[in-house]
Protein backbone atom coordinates (compact mmCIF):
# COMPACT_ATOMS: atom_id res chain seq x y z
CA UNK A 1 0.00 0.00 0.00
CA UNK A 2 1.30 3.03 -1.41
CA UNK A 3 0.50 6.71 0.02
CA UNK A 4 -0.32 9.50 -1.71
CA UNK A 5 2.51 11.35 -0.03
CA UNK A 6 5.12 8.74 -0.12
CA UNK A 7 4.18 8.34 -4.16
CA UNK A 8 4.90 12.23 -4.61
CA UNK A 9 8.15 11.93 -2.60
CA UNK A 10 9.19 9.03 -4.83
CA UNK A 11 8.49 10.62 -8.19
CA UNK A 12 9.96 13.49 -7.13
CA UNK A 13 13.20 11.82 -8.21
CA UNK A 14 11.96 11.65 -11.41
CA UNK A 15 13.11 15.57 -11.73
CA UNK A 16 16.37 16.45 -11.22
CA UNK A 17 16.04 19.74 -10.60
CA UNK A 18 13.26 19.16 -8.07
CA UNK A 19 13.29 20.92 -4.83
CA UNK A 20 10.53 19.85 -2.69
CA UNK A 21 8.38 22.38 -3.19
CA UNK A 22 5.80 21.21 -5.69
CA UNK A 23 5.94 17.95 -3.27
CA UNK A 24 4.71 20.69 -0.52
CA UNK A 25 2.30 22.42 -2.49
CA UNK A 26 0.33 18.83 -3.31
CA UNK A 27 0.50 18.23 0.60
CA UNK A 28 -1.16 21.28 1.17
CA UNK A 29 -3.78 20.41 -1.47
CA UNK A 30 -4.26 16.96 0.00
CA UNK A 31 -5.06 18.51 3.51
CA UNK A 32 -7.29 20.68 2.22
CA UNK A 33 -9.25 18.18 0.19
CA UNK A 34 -9.64 16.20 3.66
CA UNK A 35 -10.81 18.82 5.61
CA UNK A 36 -13.45 19.27 2.45
CA UNK A 37 -14.18 15.84 1.77
CA UNK A 38 -14.86 15.74 6.07
CA UNK A 39 -17.42 18.99 5.94
CA UNK A 40 -19.23 17.88 2.66
CA UNK A 41 -19.88 14.49 4.47
CA UNK A 42 -21.90 16.19 6.76
CA UNK A 43 -24.02 17.74 4.35
CA UNK A 44 -27.65 17.69 5.08
CA UNK A 45 -27.27 17.53 9.19
CA UNK A 46 -24.97 20.37 9.36
CA UNK A 47 -26.29 23.99 8.05
CA UNK A 48 -23.60 23.80 5.01
CA UNK A 49 -25.85 22.99 2.26
CA UNK A 50 -27.72 26.22 0.25
CA UNK A 51 -27.15 29.43 -1.36
CA UNK A 52 -25.64 32.24 0.25
CA UNK A 53 -27.78 34.72 -1.55
CA UNK A 54 -24.41 36.51 -2.79
CA UNK A 55 -23.11 36.10 -6.28
CA UNK A 56 -19.43 35.81 -7.81
CA UNK A 57 -17.90 37.48 -10.90
CA UNK A 58 -19.21 35.29 -13.07
CA UNK A 59 -23.18 36.08 -12.39
CA UNK A 60 -23.84 32.62 -10.76
CA UNK A 61 -24.93 32.22 -7.20
CA UNK A 62 -22.65 31.26 -5.05
CA UNK A 63 -23.42 28.04 -2.18
CA UNK A 64 -22.17 27.75 1.02
CA UNK A 65 -19.89 25.10 0.09
CA UNK A 66 -18.62 26.91 -2.74
CA UNK A 67 -17.25 29.57 -0.04
CA UNK A 68 -16.06 26.95 2.52
CA UNK A 69 -14.22 25.07 0.30
CA UNK A 70 -12.78 28.58 -1.33
CA UNK A 71 -11.32 29.33 2.22
CA UNK A 72 -10.11 25.83 3.18
CA UNK A 73 -7.80 25.50 0.32
CA UNK A 74 -6.57 28.86 -0.16
CA UNK A 75 -5.79 28.95 3.87
CA UNK A 76 -3.59 25.60 2.98
CA UNK A 77 -1.88 26.95 0.01
CA UNK A 78 -0.85 30.40 1.51
CA UNK A 79 0.34 28.84 4.66
CA UNK A 80 2.39 26.15 3.15
CA UNK A 81 4.58 29.07 1.53
CA UNK A 82 5.27 27.45 -1.85
CA UNK A 83 2.70 29.48 -3.89
CA UNK A 84 2.75 33.00 -3.98
CA UNK A 85 -0.98 33.66 -5.34
CA UNK A 86 -3.85 31.66 -6.25
CA UNK A 87 -7.03 32.68 -8.59
CA UNK A 88 -10.16 30.95 -7.74
CA UNK A 89 -13.62 30.52 -9.64
CA UNK A 90 -15.33 32.00 -6.14
CA UNK A 91 -12.91 35.68 -6.26
CA UNK A 92 -13.54 38.17 -8.81
CA UNK A 93 -9.25 38.82 -9.28
CA UNK A 94 -6.16 36.71 -8.36
CA UNK A 95 -4.68 36.98 -4.64
CA UNK A 96 -1.05 37.97 -3.98
CA UNK A 97 0.24 35.99 -0.61
CA UNK A 98 2.35 38.71 0.30
CA UNK A 99 3.90 37.35 3.16
CA UNK A 100 7.49 37.49 3.86
CA UNK A 101 8.10 34.00 2.42
CA UNK A 102 5.09 34.95 -0.17
CA UNK A 103 7.17 36.93 -3.19
CA UNK A 104 9.65 34.07 -3.45
CA UNK A 105 7.74 31.39 -3.53
CA UNK A 106 7.63 30.08 -7.62
CA UNK A 107 4.21 28.47 -7.97
CA UNK A 108 0.45 29.83 -8.95
CA UNK A 109 -2.23 27.63 -7.94
CA UNK A 110 -5.48 28.28 -10.25
CA UNK A 111 -8.58 26.40 -8.70
CA UNK A 112 -12.43 25.71 -8.93
CA UNK A 113 -12.82 25.29 -5.22
CA UNK A 114 -16.30 23.25 -5.69
CA UNK A 115 -17.06 21.74 -9.23
CA UNK A 116 -20.46 20.72 -9.31
CA UNK A 117 -21.69 22.41 -6.54
CA UNK A 118 -25.46 22.43 -7.33
CA UNK A 119 -25.38 19.31 -6.81
CA UNK A 120 -24.19 19.34 -3.35
CA UNK A 121 -27.70 19.64 -2.06
CA UNK A 122 -28.98 16.44 -3.16
CA UNK A 123 -26.17 13.99 -2.52
CA UNK A 124 -24.61 14.06 -6.25
CA UNK A 125 -20.81 13.97 -6.22
CA UNK A 126 -18.50 17.13 -6.55
CA UNK A 127 -15.05 18.03 -6.77
CA UNK A 128 -12.24 20.02 -6.95
CA UNK A 129 -10.14 21.05 -9.64
CA UNK A 130 -6.50 22.80 -9.67
CA UNK A 131 -3.98 24.02 -12.08
CA UNK A 132 -0.43 24.69 -11.13
CA UNK A 133 2.13 27.03 -12.96
CA UNK A 134 5.60 28.28 -12.62
CA UNK A 135 5.00 31.77 -11.89
CA UNK A 136 6.92 33.75 -15.39
CA UNK A 137 7.51 37.08 -12.87
CA UNK A 138 10.76 37.45 -11.05
CA UNK A 139 10.94 35.81 -7.42
CA UNK A 140 10.80 38.38 -4.65
CA UNK A 141 8.35 40.57 -6.91
CA UNK A 142 5.36 40.72 -6.51
CA UNK A 143 3.02 38.28 -8.34
CA UNK A 144 1.00 39.87 -11.72
CA UNK A 145 -1.67 39.04 -13.68
CA UNK A 146 0.67 37.38 -16.11
CA UNK A 147 1.53 34.99 -13.98
CA UNK A 148 -1.81 33.53 -14.56
CA UNK A 149 -2.99 34.07 -17.73
CA UNK A 150 -0.18 31.43 -19.25
CA UNK A 151 -1.53 28.78 -21.55
CA UNK A 152 -2.56 25.09 -20.14
CA UNK A 153 0.64 23.58 -21.68
CA UNK A 154 2.89 25.21 -19.31
CA UNK A 155 1.27 23.57 -16.83
CA UNK A 156 3.51 21.58 -14.00
CA UNK A 157 0.94 19.98 -12.53
CA UNK A 158 -3.03 19.58 -12.57
CA UNK A 159 -5.99 17.39 -10.88
CA UNK A 160 -9.16 17.03 -9.21
CA UNK A 161 -10.16 15.79 -6.13
CA UNK A 162 -13.65 13.77 -6.87
CA UNK A 163 -15.73 13.82 -3.26
CA UNK A 164 -18.08 10.79 -4.70
CA UNK A 165 -19.08 7.28 -3.26
CA UNK A 166 -15.33 7.22 -2.62
CA UNK A 167 -13.01 10.10 -2.27
CA UNK A 168 -10.29 9.97 -4.86
CA UNK A 169 -7.48 12.92 -5.79
CA UNK A 170 -6.28 12.05 -9.24
CA UNK A 171 -3.47 14.33 -10.91
CA UNK A 172 -0.70 14.58 -12.97
CA UNK A 173 2.66 16.71 -13.24
CA UNK A 174 3.24 15.20 -16.69
CA UNK A 175 4.20 11.77 -16.01
CA UNK A 176 1.03 9.73 -16.13
CA UNK A 177 -1.79 10.28 -14.45
CA UNK A 178 -2.44 8.37 -11.33
CA UNK A 179 -5.58 8.19 -8.62
CA UNK A 180 -5.56 7.69 -5.12
CA UNK A 181 -8.71 6.40 -3.17
CA UNK A 182 -9.20 8.16 0.56
CA UNK A 183 -9.53 5.50 3.12
CA UNK A 184 -11.85 7.36 5.34
CA UNK A 185 -11.20 5.57 8.74
CA UNK A 186 -7.54 6.22 8.86
CA UNK A 187 -8.01 9.55 6.63
CA UNK A 188 -5.09 8.47 4.02
CA UNK A 189 -5.23 8.61 0.08
CA UNK A 190 -3.63 5.05 -1.31
CA UNK A 191 -2.76 4.47 -4.58
CA UNK A 192 -5.45 2.68 -6.26
CA UNK A 193 -5.14 3.94 -10.40
CA UNK A 194 -1.39 3.93 -11.57
CA UNK A 195 -0.79 5.19 -14.72
CA UNK A 196 -4.71 5.52 -15.92
CA UNK A 197 -5.38 5.61 -19.66
CA UNK A 198 -8.91 6.32 -22.00
CA UNK A 199 -9.41 4.03 -24.10
CA UNK A 200 -9.40 5.91 -27.87
CA UNK A 201 -12.59 4.61 -28.62
CA UNK A 202 -15.22 5.44 -26.19
CA UNK A 203 -19.39 4.34 -26.09
CA UNK A 204 -20.46 7.35 -23.51
CA UNK A 205 -21.34 10.84 -24.73
CA UNK A 206 -22.03 13.72 -21.80
CA UNK A 207 -23.89 16.66 -22.98
CA UNK A 208 -26.74 18.68 -21.40
CA UNK A 209 -28.82 17.65 -24.00
CA UNK A 210 -31.48 20.28 -22.93
CA UNK A 211 -29.42 23.01 -24.69
CA UNK A 212 -29.51 20.41 -27.82
CA UNK A 213 -31.96 23.49 -29.97
CA UNK A 214 -29.02 25.89 -28.74
CA UNK A 215 -25.67 24.30 -30.60
CA UNK A 216 -23.83 24.41 -33.18
CA UNK A 217 -25.10 22.46 -36.45
CA UNK A 218 -21.98 20.40 -36.19
CA UNK A 219 -22.54 19.48 -32.64
CA UNK A 220 -26.16 18.51 -33.35
CA UNK A 221 -25.15 16.24 -36.21
CA UNK A 222 -22.74 13.89 -33.77
CA UNK A 223 -25.18 14.24 -31.39
CA UNK A 224 -27.81 12.37 -33.50
CA UNK A 225 -24.91 10.18 -34.98
CA UNK A 226 -24.38 8.67 -31.03
CA UNK A 227 -27.95 8.02 -31.81
CA UNK A 228 -27.96 6.13 -34.93
CA UNK A 229 -28.41 2.25 -35.14
CA UNK A 230 -25.23 1.07 -35.81
CA UNK A 231 -23.61 -2.36 -35.15
CA UNK A 232 -20.14 -2.53 -36.38
CA UNK A 233 -20.10 0.50 -34.48
CA UNK A 234 -21.53 -0.20 -31.39
CA UNK A 235 -23.76 3.24 -32.13
CA UNK A 236 -26.25 4.19 -30.23
CA UNK A 237 -23.89 5.27 -27.32
CA UNK A 238 -24.80 5.64 -24.43
CA UNK A 239 -25.85 8.96 -22.56
CA UNK A 240 -24.29 10.03 -19.36
CA UNK A 241 -24.46 13.52 -17.26
CA UNK A 242 -24.36 14.07 -13.91
CA UNK A 243 -24.04 17.68 -13.99
CA UNK A 244 -20.41 17.88 -12.00
CA UNK A 245 -17.61 18.07 -14.64
CA UNK A 246 -15.58 16.18 -11.99
CA UNK A 247 -17.76 13.08 -11.89
CA UNK A 248 -18.37 13.24 -15.94
CA UNK A 249 -14.95 13.53 -16.43
CA UNK A 250 -13.71 10.90 -13.68
CA UNK A 251 -16.44 8.27 -15.89
CA UNK A 252 -15.62 8.64 -19.44
CA UNK A 253 -11.92 8.66 -18.21
CA UNK A 254 -11.90 5.14 -16.78
CA UNK A 255 -14.51 3.43 -19.31
CA UNK A 256 -14.24 5.82 -22.33
CA UNK A 257 -16.45 8.50 -23.80
CA UNK A 258 -16.73 12.23 -24.30
CA UNK A 259 -17.71 15.35 -22.82
CA UNK A 260 -18.71 18.04 -24.67
CA UNK A 261 -20.41 21.72 -23.35
CA UNK A 262 -20.29 23.48 -26.40
CA UNK A 263 -20.87 27.17 -27.56
CA UNK A 264 -24.71 28.04 -27.66
CA UNK A 265 -26.48 30.67 -29.41
CA UNK A 266 -26.93 32.49 -25.77
CA UNK A 267 -23.52 31.72 -24.95
CA UNK A 268 -20.91 31.78 -27.73
CA UNK A 269 -17.91 31.06 -25.31
CA UNK A 270 -20.04 28.08 -23.85
CA UNK A 271 -20.34 27.93 -20.20
CA UNK A 272 -16.61 26.33 -18.93
CA UNK A 273 -13.83 28.56 -17.78
CA UNK A 274 -10.83 27.82 -19.76
CA UNK A 275 -8.38 28.19 -16.61
CA UNK A 276 -9.30 26.13 -13.76
CA UNK A 277 -11.71 23.85 -15.73
CA UNK A 278 -10.40 23.24 -18.95
CA UNK A 279 -6.78 23.41 -18.70
CA UNK A 280 -6.17 20.83 -16.15
CA UNK A 281 -8.80 18.63 -17.66
CA UNK A 282 -7.15 19.18 -20.78
CA UNK A 283 -3.71 18.35 -19.40
CA UNK A 284 -4.94 15.28 -17.40
CA UNK A 285 -6.80 14.14 -20.38
CA UNK A 286 -3.56 14.15 -22.92
CA UNK A 287 -1.79 12.84 -20.29
CA UNK A 288 -4.24 9.78 -20.04
CA UNK A 289 -3.73 9.52 -23.80
CA UNK A 290 -7.15 11.40 -24.89
CA UNK A 291 -7.65 14.90 -26.44
CA UNK A 292 -9.16 17.80 -25.62
CA UNK A 293 -10.39 20.55 -28.30
CA UNK A 294 -12.23 23.77 -28.23
CA UNK A 295 -14.31 22.23 -31.28
CA UNK A 296 -11.33 23.42 -33.54
CA UNK A 297 -8.21 23.49 -31.78
CA UNK A 298 -5.61 22.16 -28.60
CA UNK A 299 -7.01 23.49 -25.50
CA UNK A 300 -3.65 23.92 -23.57
CA UNK A 301 -2.70 25.90 -26.57
CA UNK A 302 -5.55 28.53 -26.18
CA UNK A 303 -3.19 32.18 -24.93
CA UNK A 304 -5.67 33.31 -21.97
CA UNK A 305 -6.25 36.72 -22.05
CA UNK A 306 -8.64 36.97 -18.93
CA UNK A 307 -9.12 35.50 -15.23
CA UNK A 308 -12.71 33.68 -15.82
CA UNK A 309 -12.49 33.56 -19.31
CA UNK A 310 -14.98 30.97 -20.66
CA UNK A 311 -14.25 28.02 -23.77
CA UNK A 312 -16.21 25.49 -25.81
CA UNK A 313 -15.09 22.16 -24.79
CA UNK A 314 -14.64 18.82 -26.16
CA UNK A 315 -12.50 16.76 -24.05
CA UNK A 316 -12.49 12.92 -23.64
CA UNK A 317 -11.46 9.36 -26.18
CA UNK A 318 -9.07 10.10 -29.73
CA UNK A 319 -11.65 9.28 -31.71
CA UNK A 320 -15.15 10.48 -30.10
CA UNK A 321 -13.57 13.98 -30.01
CA UNK A 322 -11.84 13.71 -33.39
CA UNK A 323 -15.40 12.78 -34.46
CA UNK A 324 -17.16 15.93 -33.48
CA UNK A 325 -13.97 18.16 -34.97
CA UNK A 326 -14.75 16.80 -37.80
CA UNK A 327 -18.42 17.34 -38.33
CA UNK A 328 -18.49 20.91 -37.18
CA UNK A 329 -16.03 21.55 -39.84
CA UNK A 330 -17.72 20.30 -42.27
CA UNK A 331 -21.19 21.61 -40.83
CA UNK A 332 -19.86 25.38 -40.12
P1 LIG B 1 -19.29 25.01 -10.91
O1 LIG B 1 -20.19 24.24 -9.98
O2 LIG B 1 -17.86 24.96 -10.48
O3 LIG B 1 -19.78 26.40 -11.20
O4 LIG B 1 -19.24 24.23 -12.29
C1 LIG B 1 -20.44 23.87 -12.91
C2 LIG B 1 -20.14 23.37 -14.26
C3 LIG B 1 -19.67 21.93 -14.35
O5 LIG B 1 -19.37 21.28 -13.17
C4 LIG B 1 -20.78 21.20 -15.00
O6 LIG B 1 -20.30 20.24 -15.87
C5 LIG B 1 -21.55 22.27 -15.71
O7 LIG B 1 -21.33 23.44 -15.00
C6 LIG B 1 -23.01 21.96 -15.74
O8 LIG B 1 -23.66 22.97 -16.40
P2 LIG B 1 -25.18 22.81 -16.87
O9 LIG B 1 -25.98 22.77 -15.60
O10 LIG B 1 -25.41 24.02 -17.71
O11 LIG B 1 -25.28 21.53 -17.66
MN1 LIG C 1 -19.86 27.97 -9.92
MN1 LIG D 1 -16.81 23.97 -12.07
MN1 LIG E 1 -17.06 25.72 -8.74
Amino acid sequence: MITLGEYIIEKQNDFPEASGELSSLLGAIRLAAKVVNREINKAGIADIIGTTGVENVQGEVQQKMDLYANDKFKTALEARGEVCGIASEEEDEFIAFDDKRGCNSKYVVLMDPLDGSSNIDVNVSVGTIFSIYKRISPLGAPVILDDFLQPGDQQVAAGYVIYGSSTMLVYTTGNGVHGFTCDPSLGVFYLSHENMTIPEDGQIYSVNEGNYLKFPLGVKKYLKYCQEIDSATNRPYTSRYIGSLVSDFHRNLLKGGIYMYPSTASAPKGKLRLLYECNPMAFLMEQAGGKASDGEKRIMEIVPTELHQRVPFFCGSNNMVDDVQLMMKKHT
